[in-house]
Parts: C-alpha cells; structure tokens; sequence
C-alpha cells in the first residue's frame, strides 16, 4: 500500500477525523450556518473524507461537487452512502491543470484535506487568488507541518525525519512542493488577500496499539528516506526493523504535525 491508495486513506481516516480540529470545524460550521442549503466543492476529494467529517456539522441541504484526478478513489467517494439530503456530484479532474474549472459556479465553500502540502507555492498562488476573486470561505485540514515525535527515541529518527521532509518538498505533480511550509504560506496568502484565518494544530496522535498504521508510516519514511539517500541503505533498514520491533513489542508511539485552517472572506456572511 502506498501513495494515495484506498486502503492507505481508509487505514488513515480514524486519525484524520479525531485529529481534525473542533475550532477550526465550529468556524467553517458559523459560516454557512445561516445558509438554508449549502454548495459546496472539496478539491482532491480521494474517498470523501471531508464529507464524512463535515457533512454533520453542516445545513442539512448539502451539495458537494467532489473532484479528484483518480478515478477509483472518486467512485468510492461517489458510492458514500449518505443522508438523503445530501447530494455528491464526482468531478474528474486535473486540479493543476483545470483548478478553475472546478470552481466554476455559485459555491458557498472550498474544503480540502490532506491536499495543501502536494502542491507548490505557484499554485498555492493561483488558488488563494481565484477563491479570493470569488470570496469564497476556504477549508483546509490536515497539512502534514513537518513535526514528528516518534518514542521511544531512536539515534537516527532525526536523520529519518530531515529526509522525509525533504521528501515533502519534491515534486508531486504540482512542481517542486511546499511539504512542511504549505500550511504558513496558505495562511499567510489569505491574510494578505484580505482574509481571517483560523488555524489550530490538528496533530496525528498514534498510540502503543495502533500497529497497522505505525508499520505503514515507518514503511512509507523509510522509502521517502531510501529515495532521498542522505542515509545509507543499511542505516534506514536497520531503522526500520528498530522501529518495527517496537511496535510489535507495544512500545511504539508516535505524534505527527498538522495543522487545519479556516479563512473566511472579511465583510461577507
Ligand atoms: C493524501 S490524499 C487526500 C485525500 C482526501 N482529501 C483525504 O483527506 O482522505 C491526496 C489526494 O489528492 C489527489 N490528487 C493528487 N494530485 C491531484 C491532481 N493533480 N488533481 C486532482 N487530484 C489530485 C489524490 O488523488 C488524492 O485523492
């Protein structure tokens, strides 16, 4: 399992939905409360996480346009059973290629999850600037911010963890991207736009008995940390089979940093 396949987002979703942050949920909640029905459009949707997450706090009208390049991922979303009040719309798209279309029409609020740190600064630009041109309200959850605290302690954890968030920053089909910086500069770009920004931390917090997903994410690091190659071969497999020990022995712990963001258009609703 790797990249963004189903079984990784299905693996992840319990950690996104309690990392996801209840202050930054209530202020995306206040600002469509009033709406008798909401349209919404949730960029890089892959299963329909943010729908899942949000659709309760939400009107109970609901509209999603969901739109994704990957078209199994979108199927899945598509498939969601949900509240009949709630109508999914799947949009395959290219969001470097065709961002604009995917904003096209009257949208109470962009979501995303996940999502900010693939993308480089130039088109972090171009969505800040055409959902400010629109003055829509902009969600955006779970920006990996390169913090990562893994216990017990390992001598070459630092080692691992530089090379994963140089990882972060290579291309992933945006251009060289943001990685651990997306959060910051998205928060920064609206202010300037005019915005307010609510932003809190929305931390992955992984427990002793949560094995399958620690095995993953050490597989996952020391692919990123192979690639990289600041680290010999025979150091990240060492780390790797350290690590993998301690989760087997229900030793194993780790936080991983993100951050939610709501920025909301000043003088509208
Ligand atoms: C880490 S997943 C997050 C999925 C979902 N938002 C969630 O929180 O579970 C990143 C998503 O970005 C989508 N994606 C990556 N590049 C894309 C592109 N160029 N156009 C549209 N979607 C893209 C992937 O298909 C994947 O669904």
């Amino acid at each position: 399992m790797s990249g963004f396949s189903a079984d990784w987002l299905t693996l992840r979703e319990p950690y996104d939905l309690r990392a996801r942050n209840r202050e930054v949920i209530a202020a995306v909640a206040a600002s469509v409360g009033a709406l008798p029905s909401v349209h919404i459009v949730d960029l890089a949707c892959g299963t329909g996480a943010t729908v899942r997450a949000l659709t309760g706090h939400l009107p109970s009208r609901q509209i999603w346009q969901l739109a994704d390049n990957d078209l199994g991922l979108l199927g899945r979303a598509k498939a969601m059973a949900l509240a009949d009040n709630v109508k999914v719309t799947a949009v395959p798209l290219d969001l470097n290629r065709d961002l604009e279309a995917a904003l096209d029409g009257a949208i109470d609020l962009v979501t995303t999850s996940a999502f900010l740190d693939l993308v480089s600064k130039s088109w972090l630009d171009r969505l800040t600037t055409e959902v400010a041109a629109r003055s829509i309200p902009f969600y955006a959850a779970l920006t990996y911010d390169g913090r990562i605290d893994i216990s017990p302690n390992d001598r070459t954890d630092a080692s691992v963890v530089a090379a994963v968030n140089k990882h972060q920053a290579t291309d992933k089909g945006f251009g060289l991207a943001l990685g651990p910086e997306a959060a910051g500069y998205a928060i920064a770009s609206f202010e300037h736009l005019g915005y307010t920004v609510t932003h809190r931390p929305s931390d992955w917090t992984i427990g002793p008995d949560d094995c399958d997903i620690q095995m993953e994410i050490f597989a996952g690091w020391a692919g990123a940390a192979r690639e990289i190659g600041t680290l010999s071969l025979a150091e990240t497999a060492s780390w790797l089979t350290r690590r993998r020990t301690d989760v087997a022995a229900g030793t194993s712990s780790l936080r991983v940093g993100h951050v939610d963001l709501f920025a909301a258009p000043t003088g509208r609703r």
